[in-house]
Protein backbone atom coordinates (compact mmCIF):
# COMPACT_ATOMS: atom_id res chain seq x y z
CA UNK A 1 0.00 0.00 0.00
CA UNK A 2 1.71 3.09 -0.73
CA UNK A 3 2.03 6.21 1.53
CA UNK A 4 2.44 9.71 1.85
CA UNK A 5 5.94 10.40 3.25
CA UNK A 6 6.39 14.37 2.33
CA UNK A 7 5.79 16.05 5.60
CA UNK A 8 4.45 18.85 3.56
CA UNK A 9 1.73 16.43 1.85
CA UNK A 10 -1.84 18.52 2.14
CA UNK A 11 -4.18 16.41 3.74
CA UNK A 12 -6.98 18.68 4.41
CA UNK A 13 -7.67 22.13 3.15
CA UNK A 14 -9.38 23.61 6.54
CA UNK A 15 -9.84 26.90 4.93
CA UNK A 16 -8.73 29.05 2.56
CA UNK A 17 -5.68 30.15 4.68
CA UNK A 18 -5.36 26.87 6.83
CA UNK A 19 -3.67 23.63 5.26
CA UNK A 20 -3.67 20.38 7.68
CA UNK A 21 -0.60 18.47 6.15
CA UNK A 22 0.85 15.26 7.12
CA UNK A 23 3.36 16.89 9.42
CA UNK A 24 0.41 18.30 11.84
CA UNK A 25 -1.73 14.76 11.08
CA UNK A 26 2.06 13.63 12.61
CA UNK A 27 1.91 16.31 16.23
CA UNK A 28 -1.12 14.42 17.07
CA UNK A 29 -4.85 15.78 16.97
CA UNK A 30 -7.20 16.37 19.93
CA UNK A 31 -10.68 17.11 19.56
CA UNK A 32 -12.89 18.37 22.47
CA UNK A 33 -16.35 19.03 22.66
CA UNK A 34 -19.62 17.90 24.35
CA UNK A 35 -21.38 14.81 24.03
CA UNK A 36 -23.06 14.62 20.47
CA UNK A 37 -21.61 17.90 19.23
CA UNK A 38 -20.30 16.22 16.23
CA UNK A 39 -16.62 15.26 17.11
CA UNK A 40 -16.95 11.87 15.16
CA UNK A 41 -19.44 12.90 12.65
CA UNK A 42 -17.51 15.97 11.61
CA UNK A 43 -13.92 16.20 12.23
CA UNK A 44 -13.66 12.72 12.97
CA UNK A 45 -14.83 11.82 9.46
CA UNK A 46 -12.79 14.12 7.58
CA UNK A 47 -9.73 12.92 9.53
CA UNK A 48 -10.37 9.58 9.28
CA UNK A 49 -10.75 9.60 5.57
CA UNK A 50 -7.84 12.41 4.74
CA UNK A 51 -5.95 9.70 6.69
CA UNK A 52 -6.88 6.98 4.55
CA UNK A 53 -6.74 8.03 1.59
CA UNK A 54 -2.94 9.08 2.55
CA UNK A 55 -2.38 5.76 3.42
CA UNK A 56 -1.84 5.77 6.78
CA UNK A 57 -1.83 2.69 9.12
CA UNK A 58 -3.25 2.73 12.48
CA UNK A 59 -5.49 0.93 15.63
CA UNK A 60 -8.82 1.68 15.89
CA UNK A 61 -10.07 0.30 19.09
CA UNK A 62 -14.07 0.69 18.95
CA UNK A 63 -16.84 -0.11 22.14
CA UNK A 64 -20.15 1.64 20.51
CA UNK A 65 -22.66 0.20 18.43
CA UNK A 66 -21.77 0.74 15.02
CA UNK A 67 -18.34 1.71 15.29
CA UNK A 68 -17.00 -1.46 13.37
CA UNK A 69 -19.91 -0.70 11.01
CA UNK A 70 -18.58 2.86 10.50
CA UNK A 71 -14.83 1.73 10.34
CA UNK A 72 -15.68 -1.02 7.46
CA UNK A 73 -17.71 1.70 5.93
CA UNK A 74 -14.91 4.22 5.37
CA UNK A 75 -12.47 1.68 4.49
CA UNK A 76 -14.75 1.02 1.69
CA UNK A 77 -15.11 4.66 1.14
CA UNK A 78 -11.50 5.56 0.71
CA UNK A 79 -10.54 2.24 -1.02
CA UNK A 80 -8.50 0.26 1.92
CA UNK A 81 -11.34 -2.36 2.46
CA UNK A 82 -8.15 -4.91 1.58
CA UNK A 83 -6.31 -3.21 4.66
CA UNK A 84 -8.85 -3.96 7.72
CA UNK A 85 -7.58 -6.64 9.98
CA UNK A 86 -10.78 -7.09 11.90
CA UNK A 87 -10.41 -8.24 15.85
CA UNK A 88 -13.23 -8.54 18.12
CA UNK A 89 -14.88 -11.40 20.10
CA UNK A 90 -15.66 -13.81 17.51
CA UNK A 91 -11.78 -14.41 16.52
CA UNK A 92 -10.76 -15.86 20.00
CA UNK A 93 -7.92 -14.91 22.32
CA UNK A 94 -4.94 -15.88 19.60
CA UNK A 95 -6.33 -13.10 17.30
CA UNK A 96 -5.24 -10.02 19.54
CA UNK A 97 -4.13 -7.13 17.85
CA UNK A 98 -0.12 -7.87 19.78
CA UNK A 99 -0.52 -11.77 18.55
CA UNK A 100 -1.41 -10.98 15.46
CA UNK A 101 1.85 -8.44 15.12
CA UNK A 102 3.98 -10.87 16.49
CA UNK A 103 3.02 -13.68 13.91
CA UNK A 104 3.66 -10.79 11.55
CA UNK A 105 7.07 -10.13 12.49
CA UNK A 106 8.46 -13.62 12.76
CA UNK A 107 6.92 -14.61 9.44
CA UNK A 108 8.78 -11.56 7.95
CA UNK A 109 11.88 -12.72 9.64
CA UNK A 110 11.52 -15.95 7.78
N1 LIG B 1 -23.46 20.43 12.36
C1 LIG B 1 -24.43 19.57 12.64
N2 LIG B 1 -25.70 19.87 12.41
C2 LIG B 1 -26.71 19.01 12.71
N3 LIG B 1 -26.51 17.78 13.25
C3 LIG B 1 -25.25 17.44 13.51
C4 LIG B 1 -24.14 18.30 13.23
N4 LIG B 1 -23.00 17.65 13.62
C5 LIG B 1 -23.39 16.47 14.10
N5 LIG B 1 -24.73 16.31 14.03
C6 LIG B 1 -25.49 15.17 14.48
O1 LIG B 1 -25.39 15.09 15.89
C7 LIG B 1 -25.36 13.73 16.28
C8 LIG B 1 -24.18 13.48 17.20
O2 LIG B 1 -22.98 13.70 16.45
P1 LIG B 1 -21.67 12.86 16.77
O3 LIG B 1 -22.01 11.45 17.04
O4 LIG B 1 -20.70 13.14 15.67
O5 LIG B 1 -21.18 13.58 18.11
P2 LIG B 1 -19.99 13.20 19.07
O6 LIG B 1 -19.43 14.49 19.55
O7 LIG B 1 -19.05 12.26 18.40
O8 LIG B 1 -20.77 12.48 20.23
P3 LIG B 1 -20.17 11.55 21.41
O9 LIG B 1 -19.66 12.48 22.45
O10 LIG B 1 -21.37 10.78 21.86
O11 LIG B 1 -19.11 10.69 20.82
C9 LIG B 1 -25.31 12.88 15.01
O12 LIG B 1 -26.61 12.39 14.76
C10 LIG B 1 -24.89 13.86 13.96
O13 LIG B 1 -25.41 13.51 12.69
MG1 LIG C 1 -18.36 10.36 19.02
Amino acid sequence: MPFVSNLDTLLLQLSARDNFTLGHACLGVNVFGGIGSGKTSGSGRSLSGAYLRAGFGGLVTAVKPGEVERWLRYAHEHGREKSIILFDENEGSTSSPTSWTARAWTASAR
